[in-house]
């Protein structure tokens, strides 16, 4: 077969340069025809639709073009025509084929019908194959994208923080622990508790549940940052918006409060929500035909609104009211609760149809690290709530003041002697700053209109579950 460089289909599709001769490469999704002519919807990844290769049957023979089956792998040069069909432009007649690998229809699983996403699931290393998770897998590189060039344009630097830690940040008691001990015999001081000294860290050690705390030293330095890194959490929450691996994007910004941190945080969702809308509409389209007839509408309808602002205690009321007025919800809503996804929906999807972001929660259900308000009873937390998610964003205002900060710590349980290096910024020309956490997998949820957090990622990691 004659070599010649490859152009991606994306391109070959867009073309007008017919009656030369181009060579794609691709898998072949059906194939079809007459004893004449057979059709091969050809994909290689770099757009959602298929390129259809013309072939004379009689000039390859049935027995060469019998393995071109869904799944397999092929070369093709060919003519570029312009495409009788409706909907495509261009098309090639192929003038040679050159078979890369074979896929057994009968061991293939990936045939044309379609699969249920739970089957998808157990089959995750074919399942980027499927134009739904190819779609999906493009639009997680778009969004990824998005972020770093929405920081980058505003100034702010990327910051690498740890991914194996000696800090539980969010204090929850999430952590993975990273050792090289025989777990089956480690060794013990006389107390006949673990010694880490002769682990490989000397100390107890896991893995990151959030960048953050090593992301506000470097704002005290840098000014604007932000981390985008795997996070993991051995929460062992079977929900459909719950990864124990996931990532997450933390700006932190020196001289920030907490308005410009809600206004950081709305100008970003909908930054990325319009490059998808900008650069991704045939797999946003594909998505939105196929899974959730309303995505498109409420794509554009998170970007026509500001966001409202409210408080917890505001919100709680609302909720109380709701409740009074015959809605049940599965938990109990009263001032002090923290929120399940029921109520953060409710707040977002019923009573003001847009998105919400509440603050000034009650200290007792956020973290240590938060500025403590004048009231003594809340904290500057700030959560973005969104329709069919609910919390997307977690973020604060940071406490700054010294002994404040060390008062909260010693209340909560957290080990001032593991956070020296913490505590030290708001010893050294402290400063007012703030900062937030956006689950990747929930802006794409979003984004995607897919129902489950394990059909956003690669390769999910949940409970009992870390195959591939
Ligand atoms: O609200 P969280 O726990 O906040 C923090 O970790 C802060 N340190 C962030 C900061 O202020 N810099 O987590 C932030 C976001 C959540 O709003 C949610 O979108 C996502 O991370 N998230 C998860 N996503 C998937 N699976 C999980 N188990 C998640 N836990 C949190
Ligand atoms: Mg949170």
């Amino acid at each position: 077969m004659k070599t010649m460089g490859r152009t991606k289909i994306v391109d070959v599709l867009k073309s007008e340069a017919f009656g030369t001769t181009v060579n794609v490469k691709g898998w072949v999704r059906t194939r079809r025809g007459s004893k004449q002519v057979s059709f091969i919807a050809l994909n290689d990844g770099s757009t959602i639709n298929n390129v259809q290769i013309v072939v004379d049957v009689e000039k390859f023979g049935e027995d060469f073009l019998k393995p071109v089956t869904t799944g397999a792998c092929i070369s093709v040069n060919g003519l570029l025509v312009q495409s009788q069909g409706q909907g495509q432009n261009a098309e090639i007649q192929a003038t040679e084929i050159e078979i890369y690998g074979t896929a057994d229809p009968v061991a293939y699983p990936l045939q044309k019908k379609g699969h249920s996403m739970e089957f998808l699931r157990e089959i995750a290393h074919l399942r980027p194959r499927t134009n739904t998770f190819g779609a999906i897998f493009r639009l997680r590189h778009h969004m990824a994208i998005a972020i770093h060039k929405f920081f980058h344009d505003r100034g702010f630097f990327y910051f690498h923080t740890p991914i194996i830690t000696g800090s539980d940040c969010e204090g929850a008691g999430l952590m993975f622990q990273v050792t090289t001990m025989n777990i089956n015999n480690p060794e013990r001081s006389e107390d006949g508790q673990v010694n880490y000294e002769n682990d490989f860290f000397g100390k107890e050690t896991g893995l990151t549940v959030s960048g953050q705390l090593e992301g506000e030293l470097a704002a005290m330095a840098l000014g604007a940052i932000y981390t985008f890194g795997p996070t993991f959490r051995a929460e062992n929450s079977n929900t459909p918006r719950h990864l124990a691996e996931f990532w997450m994007i933390e700006p932190e910004v020196a001289f920030n409060e907490i308005a410009e941190n809600m206004q950081l945080a709305e100008d970003f969702i909908k930054y990325c929500i319009q490059w998808a809308l900008d650069n991704c509409m045939d797999d946003i389209r594909f998505l939105n035909d196929m899974f959730d007839k309303g995505l498109i509408e409420r794509l554009q309808g998170v970007m026509k609104h500001d966001f409202i602002r409210l408080t917890y205690t505001e919100g709680i009321r609302i909720l109380e009211e709701a409740v009074a007025g015959g809605h049940k919800f599965e938990f109990p809503i009263y001032w002090g609760a923290d929120l399940a996804s029921e109520h953060e929906r409710y707040l977002v999807e019923a009573h003001f149809k847009r998105p919400v972001i509440l603050t000034d929660y009650p200290k007792e259900i956020k973290s240590f690290y938060m500025k403590q308000n004048e009231d003594g009873k809340t904290v500057r937390a700030m959560d973005v709530l969104f329709p069919k998610i609910g919390e997307i964003i977690g973020g604060s205002q940071r406490e700054e003041d010294y002994d404040k900060l060390c008062t909260r710590a010693d209340e909560m349980g957290v080990p001032r002697k593991d956070m020296w290096w913490y505590l030290d910024t708001r010893r050294f020309g402290t400063a007012p700053h703030s900062g937030f956490g956006l689950g990747f997998e929930r802006l794409l949820l979003f984004v995607t209109g897919m129902s489950n957090i394990r059909d956003v990622i690669p390769f999910p990691r949940t409970p009992n579950n870390a195959e591939f």
